[in-house]
Order: C-alpha cells, then sequence, then structure tokens
C-alpha cells in the first residue's frame, strides 16, 4: 500500500510517500481501507518524536502518523462481529504500534471503530473523531455542563471547538463562542453559537460580561486573550482544558480549572453518534489533501484555517 511514512522522527521534510506492507489485524481488529484520514493539530508533535518519548514506546520505522480515520471495512479479526467487510467506518488510535491513518489501510482495533453517523460523509468522519471526543469529555464529564448554563468556547473555529459549539447547544448550554478571524465568526454564529467574537480583535472580556458572566469555559487555545476573557468566569465557575493547549490558561482565584486528555471508549463513541444524529451537524473540513501532499498538510497546521484538514490516502 501506500502510505505517508517517516524514516525518523524530525521536520516536515521527513514526510515522504513508501510502499509498504498492509497491515495484518489482529483478532481483535478491523482493517479498514483509509478514504479519509485527519490531520490533527497534534500531529507534528508527534512526528518529532515527542509522543514516543512522553509514552516511553519503542516506535519502529517507516512510521505512519494519523489517530483519526474513515473508510470502509476490509476484513476482521476472528473475534469481530460488529462489523464485516465493505461497511463504512471510523475510528481512532494515536500511536498505533501497526501504522496510523496516513495510509492506504490501517488496522485498528475494534472498540475504537464506529459506524459512521448518516449525516456526515466519510470525508468528514475520518477528521472528527479525537477532536470531537474531547470536545466531548470536555463538555461532559469534566465540566459537567449543564442544560440553561453558560458555556465559552475559546478556539471556536478550531477543530475542536467548532465541535463543542454544536455538542454544547445539543446539551442545551449558552454558548458564547470565541473564535479567530472574520471566518470563524461566521462558521461560530452557523453553528448556532447564542454570541460570538472574535478573540484576536475584540474586547472579549467585555463581550463575555455583556453575555452575563461565564459558568463554564471549555480552552482549546492560550494566551493573553484566553487569561483576559476567562476573568469574565463567574465565583465557582468550571474552566477545562486538553492537555497541549500553550500557553496554560490563567484563570482568577477561585475559578476551578482543570486539564485532561482524550479517552476513547464504546460507550463515548455510541454518545457522540447519538448527540450528531440528534440534530443538525456539520464537520467543517477547510482542505483536502492527497497522500503525497501529506508534508503540504503540516504546512498548512501552521496557518488560519477551520475547523480540519483532511488527507485523501485512496
Ligand atoms: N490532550 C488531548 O487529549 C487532546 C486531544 C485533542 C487535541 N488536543 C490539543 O488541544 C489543542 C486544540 O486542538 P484543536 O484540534 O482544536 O486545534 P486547532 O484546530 O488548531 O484549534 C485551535 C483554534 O484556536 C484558535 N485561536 C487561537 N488563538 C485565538 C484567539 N486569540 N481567539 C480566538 N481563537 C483563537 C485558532 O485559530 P487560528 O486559525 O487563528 O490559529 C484555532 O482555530 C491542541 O493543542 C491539541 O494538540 C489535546
Amino acid at each position: 500500500m501506500r502510505a505517508a511514512a517517516l524514516d525518523h522522527f524530525g521536520g516536515v521534510e521527513n514526510i515522504h510517500l513508501a510502499q509498504l506492507p498492509v497491515p495484518e489485524p489482529g483478532p481483535d481488529e478491523v482493517l479498514l481501507r483509509v478514504e479519509s484520514a485527519g490531520v490533527g493539530a497534534w500531529d507534528p508533535y508527534e512526528r518529532e518524536g515527542e509522543f514516543a518519548k512522553m509514552f516511553g514506546t519503542r516506535p519502529t520505522f517507516p512510521y505512519v502518523l494519523g489517530s483519526d480515520g474513515a473508510g470502509t471495512v476490509a476484513a476482521v479479526g476472528a473475534q469481530v462481529h460488529r462489523f464485516k467487510e465493505g461497511d463504512h467506518a471510523y475510528a481512532l488510535a494515536l500511536t498505533n504500534p501497526k501504522g496510523g491513518f496516513y495510509a492506504e489501510y490501517a488496522a485498528v482495533k475494534a472498540d475504537q471503530v464506529s459506524p459512521i453517523p448518516k449525516k456526515l460523509t466519510v470525508e468528514q468522519a475520518g477528521v472528527m473523531p479525537s477532536d470531537a471526543l474531547t470536545a466531548l469529555r470536555g463538555l461532559d464529564e469534566i465540566l459537567k455542563l449543564q442544560k440553561g448554563e453558560s458555556l465559552m468556547v475559546f478556539g471556536a473555529g478550531g477543530g475542536i471547538g467548532h465541535l463543542a459549539v454544536q455538542l454544547a447547544k445539543r446539551i442545551g448550554a449558552r454558548v458564547f463562542a470565541v473564535a479567530s478571524g472574520d471566518d470563524g465568526v461566521a462558521l461560530a454564529k452557523r453553528l448556532g453559537a447564542d454570541a460570538v467574537a472574535n478573540g484576536r480583535k475584540d474586547d472579549i472580556e467585555a463581550a463575555a460580561r455583556a453575555f452575563g458572566g461565564l459558568d463554564a469555559a471549555l480552552v482549546t487555545a492560550g494566551g493573553e486573550a484566553t487569561d483576559r476573557a476567562l476573568r469574565a468566569m463567574k465565583k465557582n465557575g468550571r474552566v477545562a482544558w486538553p492537555n497541549g493547549v500553550e500557553p496554560v490558561p490563567n484563570a482568577p482565584s477561585g475559578v476551578k480549572v482543570q486539564n485532561y486528555d482524550i479517552e476513547p471508549s464504546p460507550q463515548q463513541l455510541e454518545k457522540l453518534n447519538r448527540l450528531i444524529e440528534s440534530g443538525p451537524f456539520e464537520v467543517h473540513v477547510a482542505h483536502v489533501f492527497p497522500l503525497d501532499k501529506a508534508a503540504d498538510a503540516h504546512r498548512e497546521l501552521d496557518k488560519h484555517y477551520l475547523g480540519k484538514l483532511a488527507l485523501r490516502p485512496q
């Protein structure tokens, strides 16, 4: 199969097209013919070898990046009964020892594979899983967001943020979205945010106070504007941010601030699919790159774009 692979960790110039064997699915795995792969904001970190250091793994090369993907089931292991050849599915796997989704095929543990909700295209499903499950865990398990509460989504035009806006509306929260640029503001409005501000130029603290203050905040980008916005948190307010956000958000004393990681589970995937199916839902794909342009996709990560970037391996 064709894959965008690394012979060693390092800069973007190390990503190159390679011919690799199709991975063999184990008894509890699904072999996916990958038609869409997500390019994650964290992929450069993995490309540089930082995940291998962090998790203490011993990676082998050629190394294939990509923790999100979707496509058609090509084969299943003997213990897998939920999927059969020909099903459309999406999946996630961070630092998969059998290789990531920047490839024509990927073998993934079946408990991290899900049917594609009807209203999503394969392309959308492939870029969604990590950011959607991170958004959902932040809102549901960390912030314990309740109907009627006011929530700020900071970074609302980004991968996690644009999905969080929609999931928070499903939960019944009042959403104040802080997005980057006029295009980010327009996207967040279209996705149903109750109020939207441009975090690159507006006075976010004033806008958040005009919104009535904030019970909770999901922060996906850090910096001075973030910390200023957090001054509008109510006493005993809650802030959640996924590890990776830098600089680390600072909130006034009395506000509970919690960082967290994605913890994928079949139950969460089911919950996500139910929430997606229960109303309109958009996974915004800004740009799609062919597999041999994976390095360009990594360069694009450094620029402003909305939602997600995708690779099309097939
Ligand atoms: N720990 C975990 O389990 C986990 C899981 C997934 C992701 N993450 C991490 O979470 C972070 C966010 O991920 P992501 O996929 O959502 O990244 P992303 O797509 O880059 O989204 C971040 C968004 O924040 C925006 N932003 C930056 N400064 C802003 C400001 N002052 N005002 C308004 N918007 C602003 C960015 O806009 P621009 O386009 O202008 O830059 C971008 O749209 C990353 O660090 C990622 O690695 C962690």
